[in-house]
């Protein structure tokens, strides 16, 4: 099964709300993943499956999801040789996810090789460029000079020219990643917020309105919904601040 992803522009067209909402399955195991989906309800089209969960629970719980009708972002942060990344992005394939993350820190060979490496029903590949909870502290003391919003232009128009498909930013990058990048690109935008709601480890934010108007094609919700009393309000709540922008 393979999952259609295409956001570019194109005139008359509007993608739906719904259609660029990506929750965060941020849970343990397959029996509470399977809870939160049904509490929320069908709010959001993209279910996005991370470390935490795709370890515990596997391939399995991602065909099943798929096979619901939902669209699944596989956000494995792939980093490692070029060899290796391709060789994952092969196992990946075939699975029903319409999205995978590799690292743009793991540079433009490794990213080559992994878009080398998609065959027909291959997911879409993202590169993450700065994690959204690092600040120009974290990135100094990991040896990279400048603020977080350099390094990202740097690794976003890196990834471009090394075959990816999209990359991830915090919403404080979204503009210029987009000018850089062009309408093509698919923009994939966690550390979103509500006004006023705690920012958690996050440390680069922007409401969900805000992320929208910058030039996000999908946002990454967790937190914010998943711990909320009643998770497919709190959907819904980002949804229209989403339609509102
Ligand atoms: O709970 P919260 O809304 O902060 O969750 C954000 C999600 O986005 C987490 O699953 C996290 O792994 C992911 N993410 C991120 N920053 C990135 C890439 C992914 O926060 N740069």
């Amino acid at each position: 099964m393979t999952t259609s992803v295409s956001f570019a522009p194109q005139e008359g067209v509007q993608v739906a709300a719904r259609d660029r909402l990506a929750v965060a399955l941020d849970v343990p195991d397959a029996k509470s993943a399977y809870e939160l989906v049904d509490r929320l309800d069908g709010a959001c089209r993209w279910l996005k499956v991370g470390m935490e969960l795709y370890y515990s629970a596997g391939n399995g719980l991602v065909e099943t999801l798929a096979g619901r009708g939902y669209s699944i972002f596989l956000d494995l942060k792939l980093h490692d040789i070029p060899n290796t990344v391709a060789g994952a992005v092969r196992s990946v394939t075939g699975l029903g996810a319409g999205l995978l993350t590799v690292h743009a820190f793991g540079g433009p060979a490794m990213l080559r090789a992994a878009a080398a490496a998609k065959a027909p029903g291959a997911p879409k590949l993202l590169a993450v460029t700065v994690l959204t909870s690092m600040d120009q502290s974290e990135l100094s003391a990991v040896g990279v000079p400048g603020s977080p919003a350099d390094q990202v232009l740097r690794l976003a128009t890196m990834a471009k020219a090394s075959g990816m498909d999209g990359m991830v930013c915090s919403p404080e990058e979204v503009a210029a990643v987009r000018a850089a990048t062009g309408p093509e690109s698919i923009l994939v935008i966690p550390g979103i917020r509500p006004a006023g709601a705690a920012a958690d480890d996050q440390r680069r934010t922007a409401t969900a309105a805000d992320a929208i108007r910058r030039g996000a094609s999908i946002l990454v919700v967790g937190r914010p919904i998943t711990k909320a009393p009643d998770p497919a309000a709190a959907a819904r709540a980002i949804l229209d601040e989403m339609e509102s922008a």
